[in-house]
């Protein structure tokens, strides 16, 4: 059985006293569904503050990014060394950071693997464009970021890894890939890819979520399918009436 998860993506949103305030009340709203693992996902500058909040909670913090090196002339970035401590996960390949930060495959790998060599958690975003999608390249360029991304990774490191597929067209446009065509590519490529690499047992317990356009109309859908194990959200999550219908719908429909 697979712990359903799901991630709340603030992007460049909330100050770092609107990111506080917001978790001292979600937090309570949320206790109650500890059956789903339940993540938050602020800015850097708002990490130390909601993480100080969490501490003796149930609800994990995430960073939205990484550097792969631990420190040196990289101005404006962070490192795993000084997110330990302060957050589980990292959120890495974010296509927003792909298409503006130009990051590459081979980024995304070195940063998986620096996070895990610090014991932080990869959620290793993937996702085709429109373009891709309508010329019917979906699966030969999912199947391929996995496999740059997770390059070298050990069998072990994959129990710490979640996969996160975002179509990058559903992306904040209100345009979702429908339940089951999300399904089709998170069961028959994207885990089909890890099985091909890793074999049966850490295909079945990966977990990948869903992401782009995620809401509390559309959640259910997402999760009554069976290899959707939880859900990347942006707009959604930054509210707190939808960011908790959103743990309630996936705990409901997980059964658990
Ligand atoms: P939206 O839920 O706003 O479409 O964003 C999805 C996303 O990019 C989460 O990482």
């Amino acid at each position: 059985m697979r712990t359903p998860i799901i991630a709340g993506n603030w992007k460049m949103h909330k100050t770092v006293t609107e990111s506080i305030d917001f978790v001292k009340q979600l937090e309570p709203k949320l206790a109650p569904y500890q059956t789903v693992e339940r993540v938050v996902a602020p800015t850097f500058l708002a990490i130390p503050g909601v993480s100080e909040v969490l501490k003796n909670t149930d609800i994990k913090v995430s960073a939205q990014n990484t550097h792969w090196e631990n420190q040196g002339a990289y101005t404006s970035q962070i490192s795993p060394s000084m997110l330990q401590g302060l957050v589980e996960f990292v959120i890495i390949g974010h296509s927003e950071c792909r298409a503006y930060l130009g990051e590459t495959d081979d980024m995304i790998n070195k940063k998986a693997k620096a996070l895990l060599a610090h014991g932080l958690k990869p959620i290793i975003a993937v996702g085709e464009s429109l373009e891709q999608n309508e010329a019917g390249q979906t699966e030969a360029f999912v199947g391929g970021q996995v496999r740059a991304a997770l390059d070298g990774l050990s069998a072990e490191d994959m129990a710490n890894v979640v996969i996160a597929y975002e179509p990058i067209w559903a992306i904040g446009t209100g345009k979702n890939a429908s339940g089951e065509i999300a399904n089709n590519i998170i069961g028959g490529t994207i885990r089909k890819t890890v099985r091909q690499l890793y074999g049966d047992t850490v295909a079945d317990t990966l977990r990948i979520q869903y992401g782009g356009s995620v809401k509390p109309e559309n959640m259910m859908e997402y999760m009554s399918q069976p290899d959707i194990d939880g859900a990347l959200v942006g707009g959604a999550s930054l509210k707190v009436d939808s960011f908790v219908d959103l743990v309630r719908i996936a705990a409901e429909a997980k059964g658990n």
